[in-house]
């Protein structure tokens, strides 16, 4: 069985986030998402309309996703992918590169992001319309 790792926040699960998941998923057999928690998601900088555990639910019920796991850290995907046996390793193009490092450990595919959607992008529009 290949088994496919992504890591991301998914908040505001939008159409960008299910075309990731779905090409993710057609890279192997089990589709492994690791979660940022509501702590990691401070540390990013990064502000969640949903709690960590509403999230979960939301992409537990992607039928691409077969586990959900926390992401707590930049540094656990080295034990992540040998902890999972991870054979894939699969992020959007806007971190071309940067886990390139991982190449040692599994195979590295980075996907063109779907044009023109983003969770910053729908809470910036509504919040213009109020
Ligand atoms: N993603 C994508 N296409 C989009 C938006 C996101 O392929 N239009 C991918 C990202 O590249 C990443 C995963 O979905 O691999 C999770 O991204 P995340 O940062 O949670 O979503 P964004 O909508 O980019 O959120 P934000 O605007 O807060 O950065």
């Amino acid at each position: 069985m290949r088994k496919v790792i992504t890591y991301g926040t998914f908040d505001l699960i939008h159409y960008g986030h299910i075309n990731l998941l779905k090409r993710a998923k057609e890279q192997g057999d089990y589709l492994i998402v690791a979660l940022s928690t509501n702590e990691f998601n401070e540390l990013k900088g990064k502000k969640c309309y949903f709690p960590y555990e509403e999230r979960k639910k939301l992409v537990e019920a992607i039928r691409y996703v077969d586990l959900v796991i926390p992401e707590n850290s930049w540094d656990q995907k080295i034990e992540d992918v040998k902890e999972f046996k991870v054979d894939v390793f699969v992020m959007g193009d806007d971190w071309k590169g940067k886990f390139d490092f991982l190449k040692d450990y599994c195979e590295v595919i980075y996907l063109g992001r779907t044009p023109e959607i983003s969770t910053t992008k729908i809470k910036q529009e509504l919040g213009h319309k109020g």
